[in-house]
């Protein structure tokens, strides 16, 4: 039993106890016994009982004391006044990004689900899991990002999958195509909902050079994408793609991935699993 159950359990009998002999210390407890059993299930339980006992504890005063009855009902009224604007200020702030985030995120997930590459979405959220090993406060443009960077595959037109046979996966001609693309995908996504448009430009930004990188953050996106690509893709690689373009057009594109990368950070990460896939390759 946890400590604050325990000690909750004990000033419950003691309230019960001395109500035959101090109500007042009895009352007490049991509301110190009743806050320690609602502070577990978060400050919005808390506050609504602490608002009640305030309420509560004003009417009764009212017959005795009555302006501070009238003080403890108005602080009631006004913590629950606090309440709905605090809660208001977090969803603006905080929730209302996340929302974003996971809207982005299921719809990449249904993107890729509808054509049957689900395999393809763990590389995405390792995207995101990277990207925040290597930037743990980046912003909620970057999470989508990172998240949807490879969307242009889950729309996939036909000339992309003819470039990538005649051009190797590191030729601009094929991988301009996959990032601007994909860039237009996520924004009509994002604008479809509503998106403040700074978001959606930033996130066309760093999409769009996602493959190649260019100022900080989009480098950051690149070494996240690159990371998750060696730690998750390698496999299909050896797999499918020695068997579809050759083993030589799958070393350039180990090679290229791996050598994009800007941090020595991002480096140090990937470096294993490079070398691995380099290892696997050539057997
Ligand atoms: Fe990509
Ligand atoms: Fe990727």
């Amino acid at each position: 039993m946890k400590i604050l159950n325990l000690i909750k359990y004990v000033l419950f009998i003691l309230a019960i106890i001395l109500a035959f002999i101090n109500w007042k210390i009895a009352i007490s407890l049991f509301i110190v016994s009743s806050i320690l059993h609602v502070m577990p299930k978060g400050p919005n339980k808390l506050l609504n009982v602490i608002i009640g006992y305030l309420i509560i504890a004003g009417i009764v005063f009212l017959f005795s004391n009555l302006l501070l009855g009238i003080i403890l009902i108005v602080s009631g009224f006004l913590l629950a006044k606090f309440k709905v604007w605090a809660n208001k200020v977090n969803f603006d702030y905080y929730d209302r990004d996340k929302e974003i985030y996971q809207k982005a995120r299921n719809f990449v997930i249904e993107s890729f689900t509808k054509i049957g590459k689900t395999h393809q979405i763990k590389h995405f959220e390792q995207t995101v899991y990277w990207l925040k090993k290597l930037k743990p406060d980046a912003d909620e443009s970057l999470l989508i990002s990172a998240i949807a960077h490879d969307i242009e595959r889950g729309y996939r037109k036909a000339d992309m999958d003819g470039k990538k046979l005649e051009l190797s996966y590191t030729d601009k001609e094929f991988f301009r195509p996959h990032e601007e693309r994909g860039a237009d995908i996520i924004a009509d996504f994002l604008e479809k909902e509503n998106v403040d448009e700074k978001i959606i430009e930033r996130v066309k930004m760093l999409v769009s050079r996602h493959e190649e990188g260019g100022n900080e953050d989009q480098n950051l996106l690149k070494d996240a994408d690159s990371i998750s690509f060696f730690e998750n893709n390698v496999q299909t690689f050896l797999d499918k793609h020695v068997k579809a373009v050759g083993k030589e057009k799958v070393r350039e594109k180990f090679d290229w991935m791996y050598n994009r990368i800007t941090s020595d950070k991002a480096k140090s990460i990937a470096e294993k699993w490079y070398n691995n896939a380099i290892k696997e390759l050539n057997k």
